[in-house]
């Protein structure tokens, strides 16, 4: 076995952190190899576990400087203040004697240490950043295991910062990537909004994910931020996790202003573990109680009104037969009042044989795409018809639940923006889907890639636009059925021979009731970096979260770049926050891709990103309706009202309340 020294280390510390907490619920027998190595080597559990830090070199002091000197006292302050039962402390140390040698610092404790085990990590701390890592720098910031210490010449306090930041990834991998994604994420949003609205800041979770195992979620804010910047930093740092993602059993996100960390052994106190407390003070509490009250209400309320809606028979989850299949489907479509219309089921059907050839016994030449639910295979019918095939891994039952209801709502839905399904196969284990082809595949193939891009015009990416809008609409509002997407991306969006978009992929689809117009839940799926914060955060959706997805894709359409991964150097960390700043500084046409600049429909262009600002805004009520957003954008006569900030997306250089905001509702603006 050879380690490296950096890998040594962590896997050392990942170890002893355990150790700390008796035997942990995973099985690794690596594991096991170092438990022993550790048992020798008697490590001093004490020490603070020393992760990562920074010192920026373009602030330096010199020795005996009255910086220096402000410094010192600020380390020891901090150090003494540790002691006290907190977990968090921040000072100024010269401010009024020395203003240009002011030393600003603040010290933040993981949320289940004791106050020992805090003071431990902040007296570590004090002593090394000076002495190990940062001798001579004005500003700094150290990581530990268990706390973090940072201190500068200017003020950073109640001011949310992500930079500098460090991702580390625990070394093992995991077995199952799609689904341990889902689950890691689906925990870390909950908590996370948990974390945020509690003073302290901080949060945990444990779930279990199979027999024996169990997933450890931590997320922290430093207490100085407001719940608002709170939530945006633990968001990036979930989007930053979600994006480089790396398949493996443990990660976290260090930013200055919080950080996460998932991981399949404990390594926080569990007892300890802080609830969320609630904000101090008579007054706060009793309108914490009146908002809990109300919340509950309302939740009992759309409770009642889904299972209402959804009262169905429980299909047996075993039986993977035909009959139970289209038992469950035909429920389904009954329920909702459609069944004269349906196609049924046995009409549909292709013979699994059939498919079976003309995939080429899905050969592997054949796959043209992976999700979460199984692989797609392009295929060729005797007649010479191409076709896809979407084949459903039976292995876990949400396979079948996204098989079912794919079937339930696209056997009836037909509109010229969404792809068509031809029939599907099924034969005992296997379950197929078979549409029509794509020869041109997806958006995201030709919006983030500047060789295809340059390839198409204007026109051609404003009738994408304007197909997905309809194609949204169509299911929002057009067809009998109301229904929600929930995982619309440029990956969804399919595209013909002739480049008529066609949205794809209903697994993820929900069907609500004619009157229903939102509902709650506590499986988020999705995809990070098109969820509305709404539903990422809380798990509320409707149809407005549909809309804040097309408001991201129309943004990417334009400018070419993705939100998420979204990295340039003018300190945005999203392409929403990104064309928000631009807006802000009337210079929004620096968004628009150089090539499509070109073009001479510059006005339209800035019609679409206005448009597409309207739909990312962070209250969903202000968000325009599909049916709105259709007559928008065939419009160029009605005045559209001002976008509000984007969710997630205040930058932190920019004030909002230097912007005057339009309250008029865009509802005002098209009559229905
Ligand atoms: C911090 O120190 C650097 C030089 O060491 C200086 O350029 C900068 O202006 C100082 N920042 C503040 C806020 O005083
Ligand atoms: C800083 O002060 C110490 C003690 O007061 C002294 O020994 C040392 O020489 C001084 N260093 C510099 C660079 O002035
Ligand atoms: C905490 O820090 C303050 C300065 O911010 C200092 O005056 C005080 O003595 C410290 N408290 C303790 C208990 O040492
Ligand atoms: C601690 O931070 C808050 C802002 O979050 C600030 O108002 C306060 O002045 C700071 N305390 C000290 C001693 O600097
Ligand atoms: C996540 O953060 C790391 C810094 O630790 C950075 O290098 C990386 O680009 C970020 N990834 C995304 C997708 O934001
Ligand atoms: C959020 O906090 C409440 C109580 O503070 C708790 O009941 C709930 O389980 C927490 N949710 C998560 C996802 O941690
Ligand atoms: C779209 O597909 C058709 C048919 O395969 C092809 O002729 C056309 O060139 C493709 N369009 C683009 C922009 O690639």
């Amino acid at each position: 076995m050879v380690l490296t020294h950096d890998i040594y280390l962590r896997l050392l510390s990942l170890s002893s952190t355990s150790t700390n907490m008796g035997i942990p619920s995973f099985s690794f027998s690596m594991h096991l190899v170092l438990l022993s190595i550790l048992t020798s080597l008697s490590l001093t559990s004490e020490a603070a576990q020393y992760r990562y830090h920074f010192c920026s070199d373009q602030t330096t002091f010199s020795p005996n400087s009255t910086y220096q000197s402000n410094l010192n006292n600020l380390l020891s302050f901090l150090n003494a203040n540790s002691t006290r039962e907190t977990d968090f402390y921040n000072t100024t140390v010269g401010q009024i004697q020395t203003p240009e040698n002011t030393a600003y610092g603040l010290f933040l404790c993981r949320g289940d240490l004791s106050t020992n085990e805090c003071q431990d990590c902040v007296s570590t701390a004090t002593k090394e950043i000076v002495q190990l890592y940062c001798p001579e720098e004005k500003e700094a910031v150290i990581w530990y295991d268990e706390c973090m210490l940072r201190y500068s010449n200017r003020s950073f306090f109640s001011i949310m910062e992500d930079e500098p930041s460090k991702t580390l990834w625990n070394l093992l991998d995991i077995t199952e990537p799609d689904r341990f994604l889902q689950l890691t994420l689906g925990d870390l949003v909950p908590v996370a909004a948990n974390a945020s609205s509690g003073a302290k800041k901080f949060a945990t979770k444990e779930t279990k994910f199979a027999e024996s195992e169990t997933l450890y979620n931590l997320v922290q804010c430093t207490p100085d931020l407001s719940s608002f910047d709170c939530r945006r930093c633990l968001w990036e740092a979930i989007t930053n996790l979600s994006n480089s993602y790396g398949r493996k059993r443990g990660g976290r996100v260090l930013y200055p202003s919080c950080n996460i960390r998932y991981e399949v052994f404990s390594f926080y106190h569990m007892q300890a573990q802080a609830v969320a407390a609630p904000p101090k003070g008579k007054g706060k509490i009793s309108t914490a109680i009146a908002i809990v009250i109300a919340v509950t209400i309302a939740a009992a309320v759309v409770l009642v009104i889904l299972l209402y809606c959804f009262r169905r028979r429980k299909a047996s989850k075993k039986s993977n037969s035909i009959n139970e299949v289209t038992s469950g489907i035909s429920d389904g479509i009954l329920n909702y009042h459609a069944a004269s219309e349906v196609t049924t089921l046995e009409s549909l059907q292709f013979d699994f044989g059939t498919i079976e050839a003309a995939t080429n016994k899905f050969s592997d030449d054949n796959m043209i795409g992976e999700g979460g639910f199984g692989k797609v295979y392009k295929g060729v019918l005797h007649e010479g018809k191409e076709v896809a095939v979407k084949r459903f891994s039976m292995k876990s039952s949400q396979g079948l639940e996204e098989f079912k209801n794919e079937v339930i709502l696209i056997a009836k839905l037909q509109h010229k923006n969404l792809v068509r399904l031809l029939g599907c196969g099924i034969e005992r284990e296997e379950k197929l889907l078979v549409y029509e082809f794509m020869p041109n595949k997806s958006l995201d193939i030709f919006i983030f890639d500047p060789r295809r891009r340059s390839q198409l015009d204007w026109k051609t990416f404003y009738n994408i636009i304007s197909g997905i809008a309809k194609g949204l609409l169509y299911l929002h509002e057009d067809s009998r059925l109301k229904i929600i997407h929930r995982d619309l991306k440029p990956s969804n969006v399919l595209l013909d021979h002739d480049m008529v978009a066609k949205i794809s992929d209903f697994g993820m689809a929900r069907i609500f009731c004619e009157n229903q117009n939102i509902a709650n839940t506590k499986r988020v799926v999705g995809t990070y970096g098109y969820m509305a914060p709404e539903y990422a955060m809380a798990g509320v959706f409707s149809v407005k979260s549909d809309v804040f997805s097309f408001g991201v894709m129309l943004l990417e359409i334009i400018s070419g770049k993705r939100n998420s991964g979204f990295y340039l150097t003018e300190h945005a960390q999203t392409l929403l926050a990104y064309a928000w700043r631009l807006w802000c500084e009337d210079r929004v046409l620096e968004v628009v891709d150089n090539f499509l600049m070109e073009s001479c429909w510059t006005s339209e262009i800035v019609r679409c990103i206005h448009i597409g600002l309207l739909c990312v805004q962070e209250n969903p009520q202000d968000r325009p309706t599909m049916s709105n957003v259709v007559v928008l954008l065939g419009s160029e006569s009605i005045a559209l009202p001002k976008p509000k900030h984007p969710a997630f997306s205040v930058d932190k250089f920019i004030q909002i309340d230097k912007f005057s905001v339009n309250e008029a509702s865009i509802s005002s603006v098209v009559p229905r």
